[in-house]
């Protein structure tokens, strides 16, 4: 069997950029793949968090994964501060990265623009994030678009240590949605929607309530034309409401482009928030439930001792190609 490693911050509550775009696929592959799906606590800290809320957000995070049908009978779902080798390996990988490609990251361009004091670790988030991958020797990384360039690195990086060290690590493949691998923001169609977005208007949390989800897709910006037609370019306001609706309710984009022809964006707008809050009704009653159940802490200390055995082990091999401590089998 391969293995996939993916992971997602707990910045936040995930929103449906996140579920489209990564968990959707996270449930679909645990079938075939020998999965791996971390809380990427540490990758959080690399803006500031307020200590008691990231707690909340870690918890809240673990049983969204179950609640959308992660089975931890099938997949390893642990915290990745709960395993220190990917902190460990996240330093070995920085020492073999350049500052220049670092820079390179539009991920790091965006988040430091405009800020007096940039965090060090927002440049050297890259390599922490490669080292997760590579510590499990993962075949293939499902993820949203915005990670392709990461995982591009992470692929640079493992050649080079391979090369310049001993050939320990798998060359891991990138898996990217055919649809919905870019979600867009609800007020800014043209920026991605991003659970750490200011403006709660911009996103739909997997928590958001009926009215919320009505609400938000009532204000979502889109056009003065009053055409459901998806056209990324000209309408990407529409062409986002779009790609949701198609992947929720399973129809091809120009079935429902058909059937509002002639209706104005208020009707298609309505239906789209029904076809959302009922993806989302059952996702929510399981989260609720496995909030007040203890069943999480068990399942998530069986992640970190599984993943603990498996990383330690990379680590270790890592530690011998590089000569660092002392020889140990
Ligand atoms: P994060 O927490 O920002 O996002 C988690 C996953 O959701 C995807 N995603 C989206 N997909 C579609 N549309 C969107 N608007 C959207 N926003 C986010 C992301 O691509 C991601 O798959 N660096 C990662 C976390 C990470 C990781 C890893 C991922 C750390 N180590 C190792 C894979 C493998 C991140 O910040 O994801």
């Amino acid at each position: 069997m391969k293995t996939i490693f993916s992971g997602i911050q707990p910045s936040g509550t995930i929103t449906l950029g996140n579920y489209i775009g990564a968990m959707k696929q996270f449930v679909e592959l645990q079938n075939e793949y020998n999965c791996y799906f971390c809380i990427v606590d540490q990758h959080a800290i690399t803006v500031p968090q307020d200590r008691l809320q990231l707690r909340k957000n870690i918890r809240s995070l673990a049983a969204l994964y179950l609640a959308c049908g992660i089975d931890p009978e099938k997949a390893t779902l642990f915290i990745q501060s709960e395993v220190p080798a990917h902190a460990q390996a996240g330093w070995m990988m920085q020492c073999i990265s350049y500052i220049g490609e670092l820079e390179r990251m539009t991920q790091f361009k965006d988040k430091s623009a405009g800020k007096e004091a940039v965090p060090a670790a927002l440049l050297t988030y890259p390599p922490l994030m490669v080292a997760d991958i590579l510590l499990y020797s993962t075949d293939l990384v499902p993820v949203g678009e915005d990670q392709k360039q990461h995982l591009e690195l992470t692929r640079d990086l493992a050649e080079r240590f391979n090369k310049k060290y001993n050939d320990i690590f798998t060359i891991p493949d990138i898996r990217i949605p055919q649809v919905g691998a870019r979600i867009m923001s609800l007020q800014e169609p043209n920026k991605k929607m991003s659970k750490s977005d200011p403006n709660t208007k911009a996103t739909i949390t997997l928590l958001d309530d009926p009215k919320q989800i009505e609400k938000k897709i009532k204000s979502a910006v889109t056009d003065s034309e009053g055409i459901v037609k998806y056209d990324r370019e000209n309408k990407p306001g529409i062409s986002n409401l779009l790609s949701i609706y198609s992947i929720f309710s399973k129809r091809p984009i120009p079935e429902i482009e058909a059937a509002y022809e002639g209706k104005g964006y208020g009707d298609f707008k309505a239906d789209l928030a029904k076809v959302v809050v009922d993806e989302l009704a059952p996702i929510q009653q399981r989260y609720h439930e496995l909030m007040e159940s203890t069943v999480l802490d068990e399942i998530l200390d069986r992640g970190a001792e599984k993943a603990n055995k498996v990383a330690s082990k990379m680590l270790k091999k890592m530690e011998n190609a590089m000569g660092l401590g002392r020889k140990r089998k």
